[in-house]
């Protein structure tokens, strides 16, 4: 069974309290959720591992440490993950970004991939796949699958808000994928947001409606 993490750092939650206010404008949902995702990135890293090398200083030589050459890579679901990649890119500024768009057919209503480019080495890369909601888990676990059909071997999924029954989908169908989150709320409405959340985060994101 995969873990699930859930961030309670003051500053995660003070964040995102202004994110799921409904008079926070688009500018600064924006802003918040890029310093959220950024937060959240120094602690789903915190397992890379280190090597240690020489450095020197002004004043001797210092053994030191420097990530020992793993490769990371963000895949945001399109398109409300987009939200969350410059954040992480602060952190990790050498990541390549792969994009993965899905749909869900009106008559099977299952997800379809429309889009995805990924890094030509996904295989070798730690890939943290970000889509700010973790609602039905549908999209997420479809997107996931995806993935692992083009070799993709190591992925972290990183969420703003999940329901309960998103993280069970995503658990059930991919015990190797961990969720890192910053709430679990309570559960999904009729039609499928995330109750409270924090409405439709790509139309907070991107001002549309
Ligand atoms: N997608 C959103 O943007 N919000 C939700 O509450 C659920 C899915």
């Amino acid at each position: 069974m995969s873990k699930v993490y859930v961030f309670d750092h003051p500053l995660i939650q003070h964040k995102l309290t202004y994110i799921r206010d409904e008079k926070t404008g688009t500018k600064e949902f924006r802003e918040l959720v890029e310093e959220v995702a950024m937060l959240m990135a120094y602690e789903v890293t915190r397992d890379l591992p280190l090597e240690e090398v020489s450095v020197k200083t002004p004043v001797a030589t210092a053994t030191s440490k420097v990530i020992a050459g793993k490769k990371l890579g963000i895949v945001p679901i399109l398109r409300a993950g987009l939200g969350m990649v410059d954040g992480i890119l602060k952190l990790i500024p050498a990541a390549k970004v792969g994009h993965i768009g899905l749909y869900r057919d009106p008559e099977t209503l299952k997800p379809v991939e429309y889009y995805c480019k990924l890094p030509s080495d996904v295989e070798e890369r730690d890939l943290i796949v970000t889509d700010p909601m973790l609602a039905t888990g549908g999209s997420a676990a479809a997107a996931i699958s995806f993935l692992k059909e083009r070799g993709a071997r190591s992925i972290k999924l990183m969420c703003l808000i999940a329901s309960p029954e998103g993280i069970e989908t995503v658990q059930k169908e991919h015990e190797d994928v961990d969720i890192y989150v910053a709430a679990i709320d309570e559960r999904l409405n009729d039609h499928g947001y995330i109750v409270p959340g924090l409405g439709d985060a790509g139309d907070r994101l991107f001002g549309t409606k």
